[in-house]
């Protein structure tokens, strides 16, 4: 698979996070962005990139990385789900966290948290019709990117559509690689082109790649790239 990035510890990657939403004042702060409150701030744009997913009630969804659950808990909000949707992330931590926020929002039973990793995600094949991911598939290194995304194909049923979205790799996202130099966060990373994506995505099994137009988004103000691929 095309990409040069080195290797990155998921497990790692949870842990950074976990610390990075426990501690003190930074903690409350990541709290709240992550959170469905928080959305508009680091996903100013998510409802409009969502929409070319064409989510219904009858979609069986799962979210990879999905933090604390905020985009779940926002699409629960709005739409009454046949079956609950599944979020996964990489962090215990932050799945309770997320479960919490969960029934703050009387959202018990009717969404769904589980720690797992992307790369090997603990369900049957054919078992969603959308699978979401926002901002986790930096932290992926290229052979995760790759199992990650064949993991996807696998639980996607025909017809199945996988909506992503990223930093993209551009010089404007350099602001991104200085505060993560200064500040040692997020944890580590790798940004990638769309023509990187697209040739993952076309390897992993996926029929049809479409760009989706992302808006704009607040906080970082850098470049992303949205993709939606077809079984
Ligand atoms: C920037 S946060 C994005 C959270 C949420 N999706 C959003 O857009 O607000 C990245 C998330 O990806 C999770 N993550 C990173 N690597 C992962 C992996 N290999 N498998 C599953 N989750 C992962 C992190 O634990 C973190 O919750």
């Amino acid at each position: 698979m095309a990409g040069s990035g080195p290797p990155i510890d998921e497990t790692a990657v949870g842990q950074r996070y976990a610390d990075w939403f426990s501690r003190g004042l930074r903690g409350i702060g990541m709290r709240y962005v992550f959170s469905r409150r928080g959305l508009w701030v680091i996903n100013t744009p998510y409802r409009r990139i969502l929409a070319a997913a064409h989510i219904g009630p009858q979609d069986h969804v799962l979210d990879l990385g999905c933090g604390i659950g905020n985009i779940l808990i926002a699409l629960a909000e709005r739409i009454a789900f046949a079956r609950p949707p599944i979020g996964v992330d990489v962090s215990p931590a932050l799945i309770d966290i997320g479960r919490g926020e969960i029934r703050k929002a009387g959202l018990d039973q009717k969404i769904e948290l589980r720690a797992a990793p992307a790369t090997r995600l603990p369900f049957d094949d054919a078992s969603f019709d959308v699978v979401l991911t926002s901002h986790v598939i930096k932290h992926l290194d290229d052979e995760a990117l790759a199992a990650c995304f064949h993991e996807v194909a696998r639980l996607l049923g025909p017809g199945g559509r996988f909506l992503m979205w990223e930093f993209k790799k551009s010089p404007l996202s350099a602001p991104l690689f200085i505060s993560a130099r200064a500040t040692g966060l997020p944890p580590p990373f790798t940004l990638r082109s769309e023509p990187t994506l697209r040739s993952a995505l076309t390897q992993a099994g996926f029929a049809r790649v479409n760009r989706v137009p992302t808006g704009w988004f607040i906080a970082p103000p850098v470049p992303r790239i949205a993709l939606l691929a077809t079984r």
